[in-house]
């Protein structure tokens, strides 16, 4: 679907948002008068009241300029903030959507509102469907062109430019979460990775050979097991001052989580295609960031593994060494994320010495039981990271909930054996994760962790901007929260 944005424009759709008792807009006087009164006479039908979201339409007659009007419900104007707006772009895209019509026509009076109900109606518009062989051309949409009429046009492409960065962000990562683990192993995850180049991102893959050679026995533990080779993926994106240190954004990027020998229950494990979700928002958050040339110097480390029960896989009770020198007692193989992550973050630390870090892992089962499926759990000693992620979140409707560190819950993580174990016991299992991690990021380093497990997939009720089975939540957060703090 093509989104554009006009001072004027003819559709067959023509949309109109009503405020919550209120009347026809002025840009709606002409089509009405046309139609000898049809808008008016919709307003009154349906016990339509203007409330948020709420729909009627009116078929128009032949002499008309459109096909088929339509009035939307915008709520009280004092209400409609970002996601409201967001909401009606959204609604319209799914409604309309497969109308048979090609074309439309949404009506407002500012630019703001312009751009949100773009954003809405692009992320509502996302379709997976490359597997299904049998679609009938009336089984898929029809509307190919979404026009945002609006006074002033210059100021709401303005504000789409962004928007639409962060939108491709979004859907990169929805598309390679919803993406097969038989079709998406690291190393087509890494390929995928590579294509970025095109978008002007520096990328470099390492291999298992090459990992070895640093000493990356964590991460190597967790994917020995899979007959697919690990990779680490590297992506740059330096639009900002030459010299200046980078914020490096990590990803766990397993790409299927069996459990390994501590196998999963089989119900729901198929679900474990998604695992790899902080690897997509990382990678989708590049893409966001390059397509709109952002003023900031960034890179992006996923670690890709496979977690696979097999002869060679590792055990319950084996010690990895991880490339920052500690050890690490295996008491459960499918808590893989951490391992991952501690020599991801390790050599993020040593080739890039960054500004901040941000990790984001589909890491527990925790987070889920604590915030269910519409606050990501967020884990950092440094308030200003805290506070500045919150406000990006709340900004893009990708929300944050800040749960507690402390040395009480790090010390679950004692083991006979090593250093640590990677388990710490049934308590506070988001936390004793987050603190695991803590012991990879050296003193004085800045850095959040984003426990995403709960809303990299939504069951239950979800957003109208989110209609596959993955959300792609990540990359709107995170180029929001560079726009905002690194590129002033
Ligand atoms: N990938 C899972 C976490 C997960 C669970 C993500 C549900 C999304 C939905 C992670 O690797 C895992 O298995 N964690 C274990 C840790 C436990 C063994 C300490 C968990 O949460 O049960
Ligand atoms: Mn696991
Ligand atoms: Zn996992």
């Amino acid at each position: 679907m093509k989104i554009t944005f006009a001072e004027q424009a003819d559709a067959e759709i023509a949309v109109f948002v009503i405020d919550e008792g209120g009347k026809l807009p002025e840009s709606a006087k002409a089509l009405d008068e046309a139609s000898g009164g049809l808008l008016t006479e919709a307003l009154e039908q349906e016990r339509f009241t203007g409330k948020s979201g709420q729909q009627t339409y009116a078929v128009l007659p032949k002499s008309a300029s459109a096909r088929r009007a339509v009035l939307i419900g915008g709520g009280k104007p004092k209400d409609r903030d970002a996601r409201a707006q967001e909401k009606i772009g959204a609604l319209l895209a799914k409604s309309q959507g497969g109308s048979g019509y090609k074309s439309l026509a949404l009506h407002v009076d500012d630019a703001e509102f312009a751009a949100r109900a773009a954003i809405g109606a692009e992320l509502a518009s996302y379709r997976f469907d490359e597997y299904f062989t049998k679609q009938k051309p009336e089984d898929k949409p029809s509307l190919e062109a979404f026009t945002v009429v609006c006074p002033d046009e210059g100021a709401a492409k303005a504000a789409w430019a962004p928007l639409d960065a962060a939108a491709a962000g979004t859907r990169l990562a929805r598309d390679l979460m919803n993406q097969p683990p038989n079709i998406l192993f690291p190393a087509a995850f890494a390929d995928r990775i590579k294509e970025l180049e095109k978008h002007g991102l520096e990328v470099e893959i390492l291999g298992e050979k090459e990992m070895e050679k640093l000493g990356m026995g964590s991460l190597l533990g967790v994917g020995q097991g899979s007959v697919k080779e690990s990779k680490l993926g590297i992506m740059k994106w330096m639009g900002g001052a030459k010299d200046d240190a980078p914020v490096a954004l990590v990803g766990k990027g397993v790409c299927f989580d069996t459990g390994g020998i501590s196998l999963k229950p089989g119900p729901s494990m198929e679900d474990m295609r998604g695992d790899m979700g902080g690897a997509a928002a990382v990678t989708g958050a590049m893409l966001a960031l390059a397509k709109r040339k952002a003023k900031a110097n960034v890179v992006g480390l996923v670690g890709l593994v496979e977690n696979m029960p097999d002869g060679n896989a590792i055990r319950p009770g084996d010690i990895l060494t991880s490339a920052s020198g500690q050890t690490i007692e295996v008491q459960n193989t499918d808590a893989e994320g951490r391992l991952v992550l501690a020599d991801v973050l390790w050599y993020a630390q040593k080739h890039f010495k960054p500004k901040s870090i941000v990790d984001l892992a589909t890491l527990t089962g925790a987070i889920v039981i604590s915030l269910g499926h519409h606050h990501a759990g967020l884990f950092t000693d440094n308030d200003a990271m805290a506070e500045g992620l919150t406000k990006a979140g709340l900004a893009e409707g990708e929300r944050v909930w800040r749960l507690p560190l402390g040395s009480e819950y790090d010390s679950l993580l004692k083991s006979k054996f090593a250093d640590m174990r990677n388990i710490g016991g049934r308590a506070a299992g988001s936390i004793t994760a987050a603190q695991f991690l803590k012991r990879f990021v050296n003193e004085g380093q800045e850095w959040a962790h984003l426990d995403i497990a709960g809303v990299a997939w939504v069951d239950g009720e979800k957003s109208p901007l989110d209609p596959s089975w993955a959300s792609g939540f990540g990359p709107r957060l995170l180029d929001r929260w560079i726009a905002d703090n690194y590129e002033g």
